[in-house]
């Protein structure tokens, strides 16, 4: 029988991609295994190449509204390792948009150069399976409210409660 499927990789046009290199090495401690006038293949894993980036000189801009994929989130180990990103990139010069405890997880939304929506996410179950208990509950339903689809945060509050040594219990609590 056959493998189930795995997330590979993904590709994004973009109309600078110098700019977008830097900008993914840095979010995402990525590095560039390929790379030529057009393209990088670049890995933030033992992958060869988790994303391509490419700028073939005739991108054109893109709704805000447009149809297809709206953002791309990428996984954590927990809600103190959320806490150490959010930090990590802060040091770094790169500022979320947007912070969101959406109950079963925790996000924090950033933009890259060319405006794609970047998540890093973290669980605040502590298991998968626990997540996905959750999901199929009332409380998911309620929560599962647009435009945010959970609660906003202030990371900087969230950053001081994980230095001050809150437990992950607590941190997954953050907004609600
Ligand atoms: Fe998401």
């Amino acid at each position: 029988m056959s493998r189930a499927l795995q997330l590979g990789h993904f590709g994004l046009r973009t109309r600078n991609l110098s700019a977008a290199i830097e900008w993914y090495a840095k979010a995402l401690n990525a590095r560039v295994h390929f790379q030529n006038e057009l393209a990088a293949f670049m890995s933030f894993d033992e992958e060869h190449h988790r994303f391509v980036l490419w700028d073939d000189g005739e991108t054109g801009e893109k709704p805000e509204d447009a149809r297809g994929v709206d953002h791309i989130g990428f996984g954590c180990g927990g809600p103190s390792d959320l806490a150490d990103q959010y930090d990590r990139l802060k040091t770094l010069g790169i500022m979320p948009t947007l912070c969101v405890n959406h109950h079963f997880t925790s996000s924090i939304y950033y933009r890259d150069p060319d405006g794609n929506e970047v998540e890093i996410t973290c669980d605040n179950k502590t298991t998968k399976a626990d997540c996905i208990a959750f999901m199929k509950t009332p409380d998911m339903a309620t929560a599962m409210q647009p435009p945010l689809f959970g609660e906003e945060f202030d990371p900087e509050e969230f950053l001081k409660l994980r230095n001050e040594g809150a437990p992950n219990d607590d941190l997954a609590r953050i907004g609600l």
